[in-house]
């Protein structure tokens, strides 16, 4: 399975339950990669969704220990072992869509990341491990340095050669 975030010159994802800054092309990205396909999120990321819901054209899995009622276009799962019955085949089509929690639990499991990369520092309270410290993950794919609102961002795509 895959993964797809966001993160600041600092790796921070997210600040009082929202995203760090929207930048609209990573934004149609986002949505390009994921729909048709199956979303993997904490309970935490899908409240952080417009209105709390699920994403439209996708299969949404939302990770927690709570016995919530998050509705009927949502799975949950209450643990890993849960979530790999659920997913049976956790192949290209899957994306693991965060928060902090869920991408540091399943990042061992994913083959490919997907970052966007921007260059700015925002404040935030979560974050994605530094993959660029990581023997296992090798940088295979870079934009071109892309520009909105004097923000600069490039698309990144990693590959985790132990899976
Ligand atoms: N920049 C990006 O690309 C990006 C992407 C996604 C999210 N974000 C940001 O990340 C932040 C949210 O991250 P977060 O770390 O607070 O939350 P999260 O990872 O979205 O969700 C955490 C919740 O997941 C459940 N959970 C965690 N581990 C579990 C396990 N092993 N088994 C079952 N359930 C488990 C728990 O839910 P219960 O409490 O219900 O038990 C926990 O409270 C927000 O600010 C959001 O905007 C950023």
């Amino acid at each position: 399975m895959n993964l797809i975030v966001a993160v600041d010159s600092n790796w921070g994802i997210g600040c009082r339950g929202n995203l760090l800054v929207s930048i609209p092309e990573d934004m149609r990205f986002f949505k390009e990669m994921t729909t048709g396909k199956t979303v993997i999120m904490g309970s935490a990321t899908l409240k952080s969704l417009p209105g709390g819901k699920p994403l439209p054209n996708r299969r949404n899995i939302v990770l927690s220990r709570k016995k919530t009622d998050f509705g009927s276009s949502v799975e949950v799962c209450s643990g890993i072992d849960e979530l790999f019955a659920l997913i049976k085949k956790p192949d290209d089509n899957v994306f693991v869509i965060g928060g902090e929690e869920i991408y540091r639990l399943l990042l061992p499991y994913c083959k490919k990341a997907y970052i966007t990369k921007i260059f700015k520092k925002f404040d935030a309270d979560k974050y994605f491990p530094n993959i660029d410290l990581m023997p296992e993950w090798t940088l295979t794919e870079e934009s071109e340095t892309k520009n909105y609102n004097n923000i600069s961002y490039r698309f990144c795509t990693y590959l985790n050669t132990k899976i």
